[in-house]
């Protein structure tokens, strides 16, 4: 099985090579478009400059400037995400603390797919709300407090993702077709947001779709990024660990995580209007806490710490730098979630699932093991932090 995390190293792209008309409306910065042609930057592109060049200045801007990344993210690399289908049903069973969601999402009453997730309950008695629900792409690689339940996600089986050749098998392409543009990382996403739909036509299942996290290690950490960037239903987001990095050219040939239509730009991605910092940055304003292993090489720790320092202007920005977490640490094996990063993952949990708002999430950190390497941020991010807040 590939283990690779791909905290792609898309760092590029010159600021917008468009011109910057006045902005006459709102509306028309707000625009989204799927591509940029003639874009071409080799820094980071800028989070607050909306696709027509003007400035993002407040937080309705920044929910507009988001919807355009979202859009620029599915146009270069990572293919179409269908909104809900217009049939989504769920049967519900429990026992004991186990519970079986059958979801059934469908285009047509003959064109269905149905897949079934277990949810493992706390025992004692639930909040009048619900239970807070944490969703792992996979398998459950962190550590999860009392009180909250927990979902093995089955996303192979929505999207595969065995070689090249397992492009367009799963049950999202049962559904859409092989022919959706869609990469297994945004069938993936899909699946989730059926999930909590079919849990918020549950009564039953008690959970409180309000209070729903998303987690996955190493590609499902990617996985879970995409997730909590793209449905905002997700309070709050755990990626964790990355491995060894792997360039543009070199993940497209491994397995179908990318659209095809993004081989067009791995040898220079410099072309593209956005980079993976906003990715992480479309998870604002809700919870993203990251962590990252620097146990095996340097690149990967680097490149997080730069993408994940250029995503947090976009929390500054919105005066919530608490709202997003980093933390980088090595001495441990892929996948493995050392207790000494309990602190600042129970952290996150109380503060964004589990009621207790005051708790403090200020954890940003690394050890720096960039191999006598440096982030330098002056060469990338060349943007000034605007007050949106
Ligand atoms: C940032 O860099 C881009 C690309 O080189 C350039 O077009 C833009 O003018 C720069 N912005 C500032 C504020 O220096
Ligand atoms: C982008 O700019 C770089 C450096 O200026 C250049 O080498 C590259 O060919 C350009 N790419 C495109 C598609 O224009
Ligand atoms: C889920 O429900 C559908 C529709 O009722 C049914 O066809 C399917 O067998 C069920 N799947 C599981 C795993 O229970
Ligand atoms: C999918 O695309 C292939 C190649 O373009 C084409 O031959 C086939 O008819 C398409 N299938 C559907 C269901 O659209
Ligand atoms: C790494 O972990 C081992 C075993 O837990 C411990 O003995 C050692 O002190 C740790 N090293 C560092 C640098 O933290
Ligand atoms: C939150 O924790 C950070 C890091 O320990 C600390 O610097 C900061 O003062 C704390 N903030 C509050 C309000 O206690
Ligand atoms: C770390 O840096 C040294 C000195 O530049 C270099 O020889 C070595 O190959 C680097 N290690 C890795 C894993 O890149």
């Amino acid at each position: 099985m590939a283990s690779r995390f791909i905290a792609l190293l898309l760092f590029v792209s010159s600021a917008l090579a468009l011109p910057s008309p006045q902005l006459e409306k709102r509306q028309s910065a707000c625009a989204t478009s799927s591509t940029i042609p003639g874009y071409n930057n080799t820094i980071l592109p800028n989070p607050f400059q909306f696709d027509d060049g003007t400035p993002v200045t407040t937080a309705d801007d920044w929910a507009c400037r988001r919807s355009q990344i979202a859009a620029l993210i599915q146009g270069y690399e990572a293919g179409y995400l269908p909104p809900a289908p217009p049939i989504v049903s769920a049967t519900f069973s429990q026992s004991g603390t186990t519970g079986t969601l059958n979801v059934t999402a469908g285009l047509s009453t003959t064109n269905t797919v149905s897949f079934s997730n277990t949810i493992t309950y706390p025992s004692g008695t639930a909040p009048s709300s619900g239970w807070p629900l944490v969703i792992a792409y996979d398998i459950l690689t962190i550590p999860v407090p009392d009180g909250i339940a927990t979902l093995v996600y089955d996303n192979d089986e929505i999207a595969q993702e065995n070689s090249l050749a397992s492009r367009g098998v799963g049950l999202f392409y049962d559904l859409y077709g092989a022919n959706a543009t869609a990469s297994a990382m945004t069938a993936w996403v899909w699946g989730t947001s059926r999930i909590i739909d079919a849990l918020e036509q549950t009564s039953a299942a008690n959970i409180n779709t309000a209070k729903i996290a998303v987690t996955g290690c190493s590609r499902d950490g990617k996985g879970a990024l995409m997730a909590g960037a793209y449905e905002t239903r997700f309070a709050l987001t755990i990626p964790q660990d990355g491995d060894d990095v792997q360039q543009a050219t070199e993940i497209v040939t491994e397995d179908p995580w990318f659209s095809v239509n993004f081989d067009n730009y791995v040898y220079d991605i410099s072309v593209l209007p956005y980079d993976h910092h906003e990715l992480a940055a479309m998870v604002a304003p809700r919870g993203l806490i990251s962590y990252e292993n620097t146990e095996y090489e340097w690149l990967s720790p680097l490149s997080a710490y730069g993408c994940m320092s250029a995503a947090h202007t976009v929390y500054q920005a919105l005066g919530i730098p608490d709202y997003h977490g980093f933390v980088e640490v090595g001495n441990h094996s892929h996948c493995y979630f050392p207790d000494s990063l309990d602190d600042s993952l129970y952290a996150f949990f109380d503060k964004f699932l589990l009621d207790e708002p005051q708790t403090n999430t200020s954890y940003f950190y690394t050890n720096y093991a960039f191999n006598g390497t440096v982030w330098d941020p002056s060469y990338w991010i060349n943007w000034t932090t605007p007050d949106l807040s």
